[in-house]
């Protein structure tokens, strides 16, 4: 299967270069603490593993789902919690780990109800960035790649549930 690829953005290599670059910084910051990554299904689920195997403090793992939809007006915006985490993040150190981060309002709604659960902190971990988009003004803390305004596919991001597999990142063709 050949999928309708317009260019590829970033290679396997280019990517795994820079998950180590990322990962090297969160050692750096999180030295002598635990580390709870979150993963949002289904997207984060690549990036975190290759993340996680290359940070060098203890890394616990946790996943969230949730969906997101309009509203009447067809405004985004609405996201819910669709499967909720595990176990408790109380004073715990948190990294959020986000497949993309475009207009902002799925990872507003997710830090608002994380920080309400009483972390000892709270940071957000994209793979892909799309600042261009943003509606909802967002801190990130560590960001792999910034994007242009174009749909992409690969390493995790999909279109109709395909292309997750792809081990680079690519826009589709229109
Ligand atoms: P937002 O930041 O709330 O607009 O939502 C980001 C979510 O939209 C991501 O978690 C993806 O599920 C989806 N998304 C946004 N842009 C893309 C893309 O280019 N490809 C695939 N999924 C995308
Ligand atoms: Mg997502």
């Amino acid at each position: 299967m050949t999928p309708p690829i317009e260019r590829i953005l970033f290679t396997e290599e280019e990517i795994a270069a820079r998950i180590r670059e990322v990962a090297a910084q969160i050692t750096r910051d999180y030295q002598g603490r635990t580390l709870k990554l979150i993963g949002v299904l289904k997207g984060s689920v690549f990036f975190l593993t290759e993340l996680a195997r290359r940070i060098e403090v203890p890394v616990k793992v946790d996943f969230l789902g949730i969906s997101s939809f309009s509203n009447r007006s067809g405004a985004p915006g609405v996201v819910r919690i669709a499967k909720d985490l595990d176990e408790s993040i109380e004073g715990e150190d948190v990294v959020l780990v986000e497949d993309i981060v475009d207009t902002g309002f799925t990872l507003r709604y997710l830090l608002q109800t994380l920080a309400g659960r009483a972390p000892n902190s709270l940071a957000v971990c994209t793979f892909l960035d799309r600042n261009s988009r943003r509606i909802v003004q967002v801190h990130v803390d560590y960001r792999c790649f910034e994007i242009p305004d174009r749909f992409v596919v690969g390493f995790g991001l999909d279109h109709n549930q395909l292309y997750r597999n792809l081990g680079y990142v690519a826009v589709l063709k229109p």
